[in-house]
């Protein structure tokens, strides 16, 4: 991925970007890429954030939220948290998500409209796991 974001932001025309549940950003950091870049954690930075409640403080080209609700416990935290990055106004959303076995929903694609692009993250031998970007329908 660290080689691809400068790619999807170069074919998109991405100049601003939010990254949702950045962690500790030690991989982020290392990616070159002319972008005006936001972290947001729920604890890794000053001011905590949570997606599933919070809404972003402005429209951004691209929320990445990579690695992140696939921790989540219910299916309904996913939704909600879709929900508020589309009312952020923001563009495109690159998301994390796990063809994962029927009984764990929390790991199937929460987005219902089709992705403009999908990168294999993790050939998992039990299941795989994919990078989508989607636009975010308002
Ligand atoms: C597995 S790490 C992924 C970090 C980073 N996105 C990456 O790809 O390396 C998941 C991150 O999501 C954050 N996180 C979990 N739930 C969150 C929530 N509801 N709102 C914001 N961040 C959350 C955690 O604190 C953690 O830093």
């Amino acid at each position: 991925m660290r080689e691809r974001l400068p790619m999807l932001a170069k074919r998109y025309g991405i100049e601003t970007v939010a990254d949702v549940g950045c962690g500790d950003q030690w991989w982020v950091r290392k990616v070159e890429w002319e972008v005006e870049y936001e972290g947001f954690d729920i604890e890794h930075q000053p001011v905590k954030f949570n997606c599933i409640v919070d809404v972003l403080p402005k429209a951004y080209d691209l929320i990445m939220c990579l690695y992140v609700t696939n921790h989540m416990t219910t299916w309904k935290y996913i939704q909600q948290t879709i929900e508020n990055f589309q009312k952020s106004g923001s563009k495109y959303l690159l998301l994390t998500y796990a063809d994962g076995p029927k009984d764990r929903e929390p790991w199937h694609c929460p987005i219902e409209w089709p992705p403009l692009e999908l990168f294999l993250a993790n050939d998992n031998p039990k299941w795989k796991w994919w990078h989508g970007l989607w636009e975010l329908k308002p």
